[in-house]
């Protein structure tokens, strides 16, 4: 797909003979890009030129030269428009900081949050598990652990020591700041992000409300996640106004949520259900998953037995009017392998089934 980024690559081919050939992009003259799709299923692009108010002798020869090298780079079929403004001043100075743009997440098709009324109910385990089963799918996943009190990625995928690189995007236009961008970590299959690679393990990390909710941004909207299918965002565990902003400014398609058949998780289920049902937020949950459905011993794998309490998530569903889109059974490698960072839903034994299962229903629902 073409995104507005290659746009500006090759405006950068355009030059303006009678300013030392420097490139429209470089003149700041690129006044907006859009980029969507015709009937035909190729690119549909529309480019704006500013001008000064003194009609620029060379504006002909300039949006006869931007058609040019658009059609020269797009695929075949593509429709492309030139437009111009006439303007006076360059555009204001942009906020620096976290005014922090879309343009990392342009080509992601779904953003799911998956989040949990309270901590300990398995929920970065299922998100984990469910990026690996979605990869497992044939989709483009990635994995951003915005539980910035306790990330888990680095750990559950033995990535302790990656360390992400980072570079720095020079403005596009004179008046733009640069902009930092991280590439996530890849292992099997999924492209990661944690805020436990930029922290070492034994340093506790102390965030409050609108640190965290920066950090988690950046987590996020700094990432170069290039064309995802799925970019799950493990949530930190609870309802408050760092979830409520995180929804808000990340343009999540919705939600999943974790629980344990307990009574207790359920009622912290309820929280996180209205979270996403407020007004503020009004995203759709795509539906519950049950963690610790029922305990299985690995050798007796036909053997349930319901220790939290039966049908607990089901009922919940019910209640909230919520599809139960997985039951995760309790069996010990699925902690053992999350020690381990080896993803139970990469193998091939019952509860990498249910992982799999649980893919391809949210997919199935999605698609
Ligand atoms: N289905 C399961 N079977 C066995 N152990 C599990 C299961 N789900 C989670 N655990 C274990 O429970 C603990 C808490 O899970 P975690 O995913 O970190 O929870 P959360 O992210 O909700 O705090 C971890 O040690 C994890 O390995
Ligand atoms: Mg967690």
């Amino acid at each position: 797909m073409t995104t507005i980024s290659d746009i500006r690559t090759y405006l950068k081919e355009v030059t303006h003979p009678a300013k030392a050939d420097k490139s429209i992009v470089e003149l700041g003259m690129v006044d907006k890009v859009s980029v969507s799709t015709n009937a035909e299923g190729a690119p549909k692009v529309s480019v704006t030129l500013a001008f000064s108010r003194h009609r620029d002798p060379l504006a002909e020869y300039l949006i006869g030269s931007t058609r040019a090298a658009l059609i020269r780079n797009l695929p075949k079929g593509a429709d492309v428009e030139v437009l111009t403004v006439v303007k006076d001043e360059p555009k204001p100075k942009k906020k620096p900081g976290l005014d922090l743009g879309l343009e990392e997440v342009a080509n992601v098709k779904h953003i799911i949050g998956v989040a949990s009324g309270k901590g300990g109910v398995g929920k970065s385990t299922v998100a984990v598990n469910l990026a690996v089963a979605l990869a497992r799918l044939g989709y483009k996943v990635g994995l951003a652990d915005a539980d910035v009190y306790g990330p888990s990625v680095p750990k559950m995928t033995a990535t302790e020591d990656a360390v992400p690189e980072s570079f720095q995007i020079p403005a596009a236009e004179p008046g733009e700041e640069p902009r930092d961008v991280i590439m996530p970590i890849e292992k099997y299959g999924v492209k990661w992000m944690s805020i436990g690679y930029f922290a070492r393990p034994d340093q506790a990390l102390i965030w409050r409300g609108p640190m965290a909710c920066n950090a988690l941004k950046q987590m996020i909207l700094q990432v170069r996640w290039g064309e995802l299918d799925f970019l799950l965002i493990d949530m930190p565990p609870g309802t408050g106004d760092i979830h409520i902003s995180l929804v808000h400014d990340i343009p999540m398609s919705g939600a999943v949520i974790v629980s344990t058949p307990q009574d207790v998780a359920l009622a912290d289920v309820e929280k996180g259900v209205n979270m996403f049902r407020n007004e503020n937020v009004n995203k759709p949950i795509f539906g519950l998953v049950e963690n610790m459905s029922w305990f299985t011993p690995e050798e007796l794998p036909d053997n349930r037995y319901y220790i939290f309490g039966k049908d607990g998530g089901r009922k919940m569903a019910e209640k909230y009017g919520l599809d139960l889109l997985g039951q995760i059974p309790i069996v010990q490698s699925i902690r053992e392998d999350g020690d381990a960072g080896t993803p139970a839903a990469l193998g091939t034994g019952p509860q990498a089934l249910a992982f799999i299962a649980l893919a391809e229903k949210l997919a199935g629902k999605l698609n």
